[in-house]
């Protein structure tokens, strides 16, 4: 099935509050020993790993041309400033990021990150050329009570009102639901199916069809090696946003190498 659309998956790592830049180090290190060229030929790979690693792996990265995109897991969205503890969008790209995570769920909800600090955030990105990857997903309450949709309509619109087509198409939503993520509790691929085809088409009613085809949706919550290749080839699950299983180089690479095969068999 995922043959039928053009769009590039995108795996991405996210660390959380995991590995020092000595483990980061150690990690990316076995990351590069592990992917082959063939893994990464039909997807994109990004890592996000903690802000006082970020300059270490981008080191990895660079000097030893690994096929791995720098991605940071969040960030302020003023430039510079009074802002104690944050860290600005100029800051990373900067550093060579090229992906940042925008309203994670555990930012959200650990640290009250409003929707109106979404929005100004994912501009904060674009406006230095980073990709964001804009989280979204509904609480267990939520979904119990049938609200999924009506929330992730809202999360999406609160946060891509008044973007440019352009933007919209070129950025990547992540649908993430709440009660699926560090649980071992994934979505059905039916579920993250109709969630992300009902964003796309929410993204197709603010920016029009080609940005909405254009855009990349990737799943997150409890993706490992044994359910990858099954989400992605949800025609609407364009890549994965993992959290714990992309601390090891090895169950990171099986999550990769499923996507890989998933659409190379679809292509072939
Ligand atoms: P998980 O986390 O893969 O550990 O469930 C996903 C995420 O929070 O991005």
């Amino acid at each position: 099935m995922a043959a039928a659309v053009s769009r590039r998956p995108l795996v991405s790592g996210n660390w959380k509050m995991h590995h020092d830049h000595i483990e980061a180090l150690h990690t990316v290190r076995d990351l590069g020993l592990r992917i082959k060229p063939g893994d990464v030929s039909s997807l994109d790979v990004t890592v996000h790993p903690p802000f006082t690693d970020l300059r270490t792996v981008q080191s990895l990265i660079d000097g030893e041309r690994l096929p791995l995109g720098l991605g940071a897991q969040h960030c302020y969205y003023e430039d510079r400033g009074a802002f104690t503890g944050e860290v600005s969008p100029q800051m990373l790209a900067r550093l060579g990021v090229a992906y940042v995570l925008v309203g994670h769920s555990e930012r959200r909800q650990i640290f009250d990150m409003t929707d109106e600090a979404v929005a100004l955030t994912l501009r904060a990105v674009l406006r230095h050329e980073m990709t964001p990857i804009l989280c979204v997903g509904e609480t267990e309450e939520l979904r119990d009570a049938g609200a999924t949709s009506s929330h992730l309509e809202a999360q999406v619109r609160t946060a891509l009102t008044g973007l440019a087509k352009e933007q919209v198409g070129a950025m990547v939503l992540a649908y993430e639901p709440i009660w699926a993520i560090g649980t071992g509790r994934a979505a059905t691929v039916d579920d993250a199916q109709d969630a992300c085809a009902f964003i796309r088409s929410v993204v197709a009613e603010m920016a029009g069809e080609p940005a909405a085809r254009a855009l990349r949706i990737q799943y997150g919550g409890s993706v490992k090696g044994a359910n990858a290749g099954e989400l992605v080839d949800a025609p609407d699950v364009d890549g994965l946003l993992v959290g714990g299983a992309s601390l090891d180089a090895a169950g990171f690479v099986d999550i990769i190498r499923a996507v890989s095969d998933c659409y190379r068999s679809s292509a072939a």
